[in-house]
């Protein structure tokens, strides 16, 4: 059976997190979209270039302050946040920094994978937010990076790729880990054997 990731996207009202989903499921941008009243969720599988797969729970939230503490319900058992701010709007990224970023260390889950991304990347002219701040940033938490125009189809499959790959790579350090601990302690349970025939003769 296949694995099932759950990524949540989180971040401000309005820097596009509904237009990037839209943009990764079906390829659309709506420029007159309605403002989120509801979380949602679309399931895809994503290939990663050594031939296996990650399927994905990807769940759009709702960015407006009073929908906060239910956003929150989303995101508690989520395998990875994406959070997104718009190049356009300093605030947003002051937010991700400040709000939405510390919300995430204070889970219990310290596992959790994160993802910063700056969108609205084509309206580059206005941008308030620069690449190498961003960027920055999300090196300063050991985050993804990415840049993304749900616009126009920039930098969104890129994402999700490197979401898969960060998945699959957590996944196989841990089950190195249990074979390593296993090992361990076959070999615990070995010495333990042997001091006690040493003992019994
Ligand atoms: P909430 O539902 O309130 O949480 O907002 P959201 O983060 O889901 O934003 P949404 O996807 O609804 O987009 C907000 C506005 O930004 C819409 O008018 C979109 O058309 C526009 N928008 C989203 N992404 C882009 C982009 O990459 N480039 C440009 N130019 N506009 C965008």
């Amino acid at each position: 059976m296949l694995d099932t990731y759950k990524v949540v996207l989180i971040g401000e009202s309005g820097v596009g997190k509904t237009c990037i989903i839209n943009q990764f499921n079906d390829g659309k941008f709506d420029p007159n979209i309605k403002i989120s009243i509801s979380a949602q969720f679309c399931r895809k599988k994503i290939d990663l270039p050594n031939g296996e797969s990650i399927t994905m729970d990807i769940w759009d939230t709702v960015g407006q302050e009073t929908f906060r503490s239910i956003t929150q319900i989303f995101y508690t058992h989520a395998k990875v946040a994406v959070i997104v701010y718009d190049v356009t709007n300093k605030k947003s990224f002051e937010e991700a920094k400040n709000y939405w970023y510390k919300k995430i260390q204070e889970l219990d889950d310290k596992d959790i994978i994160i993802a910063i991304v700056a969108n609205k990347y084509d309206l580059y002219e206005k941008r308030q937010v620069s690449n190498e701040e961003g960027e920055a940033y999300a090196k300063s938490i050991k985050a993804i990076f990415g840049f993304t125009s749900a616009k126009n189809n920039t930098g969104i499959k890129t994402l999700f790729e490197n979401i898969a790959m960060k998945i699959k790579q957590k996944k196989n350090n841990k089950s190195n880990e249990t074979n390593i601990n296993n090992i361990n302690n076959e070999k615990i349970s070995l010495i333990n054997k042997k001091n006690n025939k040493i003992k019994c003769c």
